[in-house]
């Protein structure tokens, strides 16, 4: 990670470079960006954001805003449009304060959710929040979408959880909750980063969780049974214990068998709980998975997260304070919705897409809903994916070489389109936090307008667009915050 002690770096600087790809995840958006932006600001102070949103306005430049930079099409760095940006990049801004009585925090919008996690654990073991999984994804892009991890089911989104926020709005007027209004105020919680403006704080409210938490990461391979297994588990995935999400990520790996290539499903759980109570939830739920206690560990919540996160437990947490990726490369996601399980016949199909691609990892995970995440409304927040879901999927492959970009993308794109009959349709939902450009574009990046938006915009907040886009021509008529997937205002 490089120092970062100035404000503004040109491309003539020859930190340049490292700072544009210092939080750069996936290497796909850059590998292919036709423009590097015009300035990276690395502000210390809010009104360093106030002036660059007056200068970028002056000179009509666009801005885009960075906090981890995991933006799966790299949003937050690269502009595909072609349209000459500067970056605004919230690292030095990344500040928490816990309030441990109230059980609050105010987080600045470029912090990370390692440091969140790592903060809340300083202050107490019985705080937590709910959020993603790994730690150097950003507040600023993760809150604006929504926010899915382990303790969904039990507590439901970030996005939940926000009680206040501090938004620099296209007049370089600083707003909290109560200046913004409750519209804009919804829009920020899920809305898709990049649109109202800039945040540059928000306030949570933290969660209550037990001393000791239980975790499970038990695979099985297409030979031990994961057909069944995952037909088996797509009729509970909703419906077990709120305390308990297990969340299957189905990989590539060599058969230990013949040595050839076959698929495993990794059962990745999280128990609110000891490791009795959840045998038992188990025995009664799911007993098909033969779950034993030497399968189970008990933990603290933020072992948990080291855990999750991929690390030893034994770590020192303080790894969570590092905003370097976990690891880089080539990599495309894609995301769907399902309401009904699908058939074994259907579970098979998936397979044999999956291994005509076995080289590189390919990945899906199959995120569970029910629990809080079902009980709230889907008009609450902007995102609109709630009750009837029983998991939202997640497709990813990922490789090392520039030139597998095309392939990778059409074997993703093949697999997507197998999909379309098991999953949510009309319209075919995805979640803006695994953003998807396949999914349609606004004009090139230029000023979207209202019916090229609503192709994507209905997928990510279905009704909700609407709304969305009354809200963006009241703050932001003349769509200054915009990238390739922003909210429109009527008039564009
Ligand atoms: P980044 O900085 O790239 O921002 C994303 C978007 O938000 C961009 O459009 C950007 O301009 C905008 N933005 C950023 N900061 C802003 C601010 N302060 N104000 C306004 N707009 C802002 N998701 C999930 O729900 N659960 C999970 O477990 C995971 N896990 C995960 C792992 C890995 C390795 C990756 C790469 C991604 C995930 N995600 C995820 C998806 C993640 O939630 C999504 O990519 C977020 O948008 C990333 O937020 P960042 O701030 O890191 O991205």
């Amino acid at each position: 990670m490089p120092s970062i002690s100035k404000v503004a770096y040109t491309p003539k600087n020859s930190s340049f470079s490292s700072i544009l790809l210092s939080s750069e995840q996936n290497l796909r958006p850059a590998s292919t960006a036709p423009l590097k932006p015009t300035l990276i600001l690395t502000p210390f102070h809010e009104s360093h954001i106030q002036a660059a949103i007056y200068c970028a306005k002056k000179q009509g430049i666009q801005i885009s805003v960075r906090s981890g930079g995991h933006d799966y099409e790299g949003l937050s760095y690269t502009s595909p449009s072609k349209h000459p940006f500067v970056i605004v990049d919230l690292r030095n801004l990344s500040s928490i304060s816990i309030d441990t009585e109230s059980s609050t925090a105010w987080i600045q919008g470029g912090a990370t959710l390692g440091e969140l996690y790592h903060k809340i654990a300083e202050k107490s073991k019985t705080l937590a929040f709910a959020a993603g999984v790994c730690p150097t994804v950003g507040v600023g892009g993760h809150f604006s979408g929504g926010g899915y991890g382990m303790m969904s089911r039990k507590f439901g989104l970030a996005v939940d959880h926000i009680i206040d926020a501090k938004i620099i709005d296209v007049n370089g007027r600083i707003l909290d909750r109560q200046s913004m209004g409750e519209d804009l105020f919804w829009a920020i919680r899920g809305g898709g980063g990049g649109t109202f403006g800039i945040i540059i704080a928000w306030k949570v409210k933290l969660l209550p969780v037990p001393e000791i938490v239980t975790v499970f990461n038990l695979t099985k391979t297409l030979d031990q049974n994961a057909t069944q297994l995952l037909l088996k588990w797509q009729y509970i995935a909703d419906k077990i214990d709120p305390n308990l999400l297990i969340r299957p990520r189905i990989t590539n790996v060599n058969s230990s068998q013949n040595g050839k290539i076959t698929l495993q499903a990794t059962f990745n759980s999280l128990f609110l709980g000891g490791v009795d109570e959840l045998l038992s939830v188990m025995n009664r739920s799911f007993p098909e998975l033969s779950l034993v206690k030497e399968d189970c560990t008990e933990m603290s919540w933020i072992e948990s997260i080291l855990f999750f996160a991929g690390f030893a437990t034994s770590e020192s947490v303080d790894v969570l304070l590092s905003r370097t990726p976990l690891g880089r490369v080539y990599f495309k996601g894609k995301s769907d919705f399902v309401k009904q399980p699908i058939s074994e016949n259907g579970l098979e199909g998936i397979w044999k897409r999956m291994l005509e691609e076995a080289d590189g990892l390919i990945e899906m995970e199959f995120s569970p809903y029910g629990g809080r995440l079902s009980e709230i409304s889907e008009y609450a927040t902007p995102f609109p994916h709630r009750a009837g879901n029983i998991y939202m999927i997640h497709y990813a492959a990922a490789w090392n070489n520039s030139s597998e970009i095309e392939e990778k993308l059409t074997w993703i794109r093949r697999l997507y389109s197998y999909m379309a009959s098991y999953v949510s349709s009309s319209p075919r939902e995805a979640y803006v936090n695994y953003r998807d450009l396949d999914l349609g574009v606004n004009n090139d990046g230029n000023h979207p307008s209202y019916k090229v938006a609503s192709i994507w915009g209905t997928k990510y907040f279905k009704n909700n667009f609407e709304r969305l886009v009354h809200i963006k021509t009241e703050v932001d008529p003349s769509d200054f915050f915009r990238n390739e997937q922003s909210i429109p205002p009527f008039s564009s």
